[in-house]
Formats: C-alpha cells, structure tokens, sequence
C-alpha cells in the first residue's frame, strides 16, 4: 500500500467465561468428542450467558485493544459481526458509547466470517482518505444465539467471542502497517451459508417465519471445499501484492473454522502446517472474531512475535473471502 498507512497500533479479545465442552454438547445432542474432535479439531469453546449480546464482549475487545494502543480515542470504530444486538440499529454506536466514545463514526460491517478482514480494510480506507487517524475495529460475535438446537452439526463448530485492533495513521514501511489486503465475493453461494428469516424476504410475505428458518444453518461439504480454495488464492493475491514468496510468511493466520480447512490451505500453500495458528482447540470457530481472537491468543503465548511476517486469511457467509499480510508489530498485551 501506498501513502498513509493503517498500522496496527494495539489489541485485544475477549471471550464469555462460560466454558462448553464436548461432552457437554453431547448431553444435548447425537454426538461425541471423539467425532468433533477428529472432524474439526475442536475441544471447547465459549458461550455467552442467557441474556448476554455481542455489544457486551465487543466492549471487552474494544477496551483491551484501546488500552494497548495507549488510550488515545479513535475517531472512528467498525464493529464485524454476524449477530447483532438487534436487526436495527447497528451495534456499533451502542458499543462506542459503552467506551466512553461519544459521536465518533461508528457503524457495523456485516461479512460474516471474514468480517475482520473486511473491517479492516473498512478502517484502514478511513485513514487513507484522512477521514481520521485512528480506528478501532472490532469484530465479536454471538454465534451461540443463532445456533439450532437441532442441528448438531452446527452446534459443535461455533463459539462466541470477540477480537480487536487499533489502526493508527503511520509509514508503509513500520512494522504493524497493512502491506496489502484482497477482499471478494460470490453471491451465487448465498444460501450456502444463511439465517433464512428475519429480513426483509421473509418478513415482507407477511407471514411468520418458520421456527427452523431464524437459525443458521450451512452446506458444509460445499463451503469445506470453497473455503480451501478462496482461502488459498486470496492468500497468493496478497503475497504477490506484497512481493513475498511462500518462505517469507512465518505465521499463517487463517479463519478457524476446522483444523482440516487450515491444514489443507497451509498444504496448498506449501507453507508447512507448525507455521499455522490454531485456537479452534479452545474457541472453535468464532466466525468474523476468529482472527482477531487466534491473533492476540498467539501474540500473547509467544507464538506470534515482533518482526515476523504473517498472512492472514478469511472465508465465509455471503460468499465473501479476503486475505492480508502485515510484519507483526511491538504492542502492549493488555
Ligand atoms: O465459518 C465459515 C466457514 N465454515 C466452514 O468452513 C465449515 C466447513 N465445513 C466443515 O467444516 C465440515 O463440513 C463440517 C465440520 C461442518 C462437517 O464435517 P464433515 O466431515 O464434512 O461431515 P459430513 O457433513 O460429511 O458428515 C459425516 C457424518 C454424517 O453421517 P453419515 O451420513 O455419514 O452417517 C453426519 O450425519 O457425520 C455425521 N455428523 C455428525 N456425527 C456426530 C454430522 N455432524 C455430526 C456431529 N456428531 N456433530
């Protein structure tokens, strides 16, 4: 990237302290650890409690990441997330009011699971244009409160969750700037990946909607394959982009959807899978807050240090992918 550039100037995640384990999930539900492990790679994840909502754990994030980077209020904050607090408004304003960020620009990116990425690129256009010099862009997610509880399948992959950044107005050549970022999308895929009710399709029949429709739902096979190959060729728009071959990347950090999804976009990538992040053992798939979440999960046990260079990569509902590659910067865990 050219001219101003967005760097990563703090972070921070948060998830509700309500553990779920597997055996837990197989007192509702026809499953086993055995089957979620060997089929996701998943062991716990975390739930909100009843009457929580996705404003309460991106506060969480929110604050973390903005006592990282210093403190200093941002002028803008972009909040990625699958489940808002309600259809309207957004959530975000609600949130910046929550951390003491009165009337600065604050408004939702709705991309699924590859909302982070999405939201950064949303925040790092803010300071390319000058709109500000500081975003803070968030991504959490409730997931929880849009799983069926009849649909095993999905009940065992998801988990709540929320992760952070500051962007700060910097130099393209310090260490945490966004050297380059590739977002897309397919909407032939739309129903691959859906809750069906609650918008305006359903609501404007008239009719209510069936009780199976508010939930998600997805095509797992389908999206398994997708997810792989968006994931593998966004990830080599970036590098080319960048300049870096396939050795430079040290970290790969890619949504955590399933450990054989990462694995097999690590094997198409010819990156060895050790350089993979992987929190979906402890978080599961924690749609737009996945990498966020696996970012400051592996910042803070020492996987993911200062100067090396990492590639992250995302694929999810709408269809909509992305991919972006950054050296990690110093920041302050908090
Ligand atoms: O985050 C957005 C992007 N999301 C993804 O990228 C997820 C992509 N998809 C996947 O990760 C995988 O497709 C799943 C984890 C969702 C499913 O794994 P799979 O290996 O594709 O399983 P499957 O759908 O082929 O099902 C295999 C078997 C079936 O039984 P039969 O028909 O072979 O008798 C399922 O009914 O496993 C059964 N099954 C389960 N068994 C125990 C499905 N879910 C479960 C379960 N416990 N929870």
């Amino acid at each position: 990237m050219t001219g101003r550039a967005a760097v990563i100037a703090g972070i921070g995640s948060w998830v509700p302290p309500r553990v779920v384990t597997n055996e837990d999930l197989s007192r509702q539900f026809d499953t086993d650890d055995e089957w979620i492990r060997t089929r996701t790679g998943i062991a716990t994840r975390h739930f909100v409690e009843p009457g929580a909502a996705t404003s309460d754990l991106a506060v969480e994030a929110g604050s973390r990441a903005l006592k990282s980077a210093g403190g200093q209020p941002p002028g803008a904050l972009v909040l990625a997330t699958t489940t808002p607090d309600r259809p309207c408004p957004g959530t975000a304003p609600e949130v910046a009011t929550r951390l003491g960020l009165d009337h600065i620009a604050a408004f939702d990116v709705s991309a699924v699971c590859t909302g982070f990425l999405y939201g950064l690129a949303t925040g790092a256009g803010l300071i390319a244009s000058g709109q500000t010099d500081r975003v803070l862009v968030i991504a959490a997610e409730a997931f929880s409160t849009i799983l069926s509880p009849t649909d095993r399948t999905t009940s065992v992959i998801f988990g709540d969750g929320a992760g952070a950044v500051v962007l700060r107005a910097g130099d393209p050549d310090e260490p945490g700037a966004l050297k380059a970022v590739d977002l897309g999308s397919d909407g032939s895929g739309v129903d691959l990946i859906t809750v069906r009710a609650g918008g305006s399709r359903q609501r404007s029949t008239g009719l209510p909607p069936a009780v199976e429709d508010t939930y998600f739902t997805m095509d797992g096979h389908p999206v398994f394959m997708q997810a792989v190959l968006r994931m593998a060729a966004s990830s080599r728009t970036v590098l080319q982009r960048v300049g870096w071959g396939v050795g430079d990347v040290d970290r790969l950090v890619g949504h955590q959807a399933n450990l054989r999804i990462l694995h097999a976009v690590a094997d198409q990538l010819k990156l060895p899978r050790e350089k993979a992040v992987v929190n979906l053992d402890r978080v599961a798939n924690t749609a737009g807050a996945s990498i966020p979440l696996a970012l400051a999960d592996a910042a803070a046990d020492g996987f993911l240090r200062p100067g090396q260079r990492v590639l992250m990569t995302a694929f999810g509902g709408g269809l909509t992918w992305g991919s972006a590659a950054v050296e990690w910067p110093a920041l302050d865990l908090v």
